[in-house]
């Protein structure tokens, strides 16, 4: 159970990267979008700013009432201001942090001149209902009131929200609309702070014309100019030496796979999509996927550290296969940490400690009670991909996305076991919506511990799956999370009954 405190070392070379770590693109892959008079009309502001912290909402008496309205916004960047869409206001949306057995109200309002909707993503909510149903549409001008019973024994950790209509969801989300929730635990948190750090890649311009995109870019899943941590460029953290640091992080990007890794050694990874691990694992790096989550735990001496992140080429369109060829969620201690199709890591997060202290020890959070999936009653193969090379076909088991079919029926009350192929020469990250689901092998062997909701399938690879169906009925969704994908077909239905 002890995790040997984690190596620290002075990373030299890598501190003082700041503002130079992160760079507009001077054009996107795949170009030709309409990006390129916003990006270059707006500068990048200098990195090394404090960690903006979205505004908290709590529950309070077992409940939550949350007011968010979908509108455009003008959001600081550097000494102007650039065009982004937000919840509330502001980018990233608010941070919601509830409790099992809390009820979250969330009245949306679009003021956007498009359809929108709201997604809780890894939440273990009904999918029916007011509650998590992907098939409501909010028209321009429009409200709808969502209401989410979180289960007494759900899971606690890291989830977030995000827009969910078909064929808008990476313009809208890309653009800025996505917010954390947090399911706290009842044990008395872990570490001296908790810190929310949610990872977007927006493309910056003074207007909407910038968040334009091209059909090739589209298909190659959107990537945007800049990566920011709560929608600031390489920002700073000035914790107390001697404390320990508990860092839940989404990667909220459309499309873009992030490898992160710490200046100062390994990292102590505590929880991935579903909240805490067994145990806490080391790593020297970890891959983040669009639309998944990791808890980091970092202890902090009188040394500066630095959070990195390298871009992973994802292959492409007729051009090869993934150079990382999957790597599973951990790049420690394989081949996969060579990262072959990474670029250099730019700086996220500068941490800057103050006074005097040890580093301490890392305290493990405690994992929650899991379903028993040794019993497995039907088995099932998904397969993601392509309908001939360079088709532009985003397809589930050669079909597109259609709301008024049922592609997947399971029963509830049993396991099933599923292996994900990607046929393709891109990778997929596979998600399914409401049902969590336990990784029991991969086609690259790499370990994959912990409960997911997102997983990624490297070209050419699979991955396999339990999911216990074990309560919540409904017909819900299960997709690609490179969210163009997703816009292009990549999804298909499922009904638990
Ligand atoms: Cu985060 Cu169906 O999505
Ligand atoms: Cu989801
Ligand atoms: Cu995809």
């Amino acid at each position: 159970m002890a995790v040997p405190e984690i190596s620290r070392r002075t990373a030299l070379g890598l501190l003082g990267a700041g503002a130079a770590a992160v760079v507009v693109a001077a054009c996107s892959p795949g170009g030709g979008g309409g990006a390129d008079g916003g990006a270059a009309s707006l500068e990048l502001p200098a990195g090394g700013a404090p960690l903006p912290a979205p505004t908290e909402l709590r529950s309070a008496a077992g409940a939550l009432d949350v007011d968010l309205a979908a509108t455009p916004v003008m959001v600081p960047w550097g000494s102007g201001q650039r065009y982004a869409l937000a919840y509330a206001g502001s980018v990233p949306g608010p941070t919601l942090r509830v409790r099992p057995g809390d009820t979250l109200r969330i009245t949306l309002r679009n003021g956007l001149d498009v359809p929108t909707n709201l997604h809780t993503h890894g939440l273990h909510v009904s999918p029916e209902g007011d509650a998590d149903d992907l098939f409501v549409m909010v028209d321009p001008g429009g409200t709808h009131s969502y209401r989410y019973e979180i289960p007494a024994d759900h899971p606690p950790g890291l989830f977030w929200y995000h827009p969910h209509h078909h064929g808008e969801v990476a313009d809208q989300v890309s653009a800025g609309m996505a917010g954390a929730i947090v399911v706290e635990a009842p044990e008395t948190p872990v570490g001296a702070s908790d810190r929310v750090l949610v990872i977007s890649d927006p493309r910056i311009g003074s207007d909407a014309a910038a968040l334009a995109v091209s059909t090739a870019e589209k298909q190659m899943g959107r990537e945007g100019d800049v990566v920011l941590v709560n929608g600031a460029v390489a920002p700073t953290i000035s914790p107390q030496a001697g404390t320990l640091e508990r860092w839940r992080i989404l990667n909220a990007c459309a499309s873009r796979f992030l490898v992160l890794s710490l200046s100062s050694g390994r990292l102590t990874l505590a929880g991935t999509d579903q909240g805490a691990l067994d145990r806490p694992v080391e790593l020297d790096e970890l891959r983040l996927v669009p639309g998944q989550r990791a808890e980091l735990l970092v202890p902090v001496g009188t040394d500066p550290l630095t959070l990195r992140a390298a871009t992973v080429a994802r292959g492409g369109m007729g051009m090869g296969g993934s150079g990382m060829g999957g790597g599973g969620m951990m790049g420690g201690g394989s081949s996969a940490s060579s990262s072959a199709g990474s670029a250099t890591p730019t700086a996220l997060l500068e941490v800057r400690p103050t006074g005097t202290g040890e580093a301490p020890a890392v305290v493990a959070p405690t994992p929650p009670a899991r379903p028993d999936v040794s019993g497995v009653s039907a088995t099932r193969t998904v397969t993601m991909g392509a309908m001939g090379m360079g088709s532009g076909q985003f397809v589930i088991d050669g079909r597109s996305f259609d709301a008024g079919r049922i592609d997947v029926t399971a029963a509830l009350g049993t396991v099933e076991e599923w292996t994900i192929t990607n046929v393709s020469m891109m990778d997929h990250p596979f998600h399914l919506h409401v049902w969590p689901f336990r990784v029991v092998s991969r086609s690259d062997g790499a370990p994959d511990p912990g409960w997911r909701d997102t997983v990624n399938v490297p070209a050419g690879g699979w991955v396999r799956l339990r999911i216990p169906f074990a309560d919540l009925a409904g017909t819900t969704v299960f997709h690609c999370h490179i969210l163009d994908h997703e816009d292009l077909g990549m999804m298909a239905t499922i009904r638990v009954a």
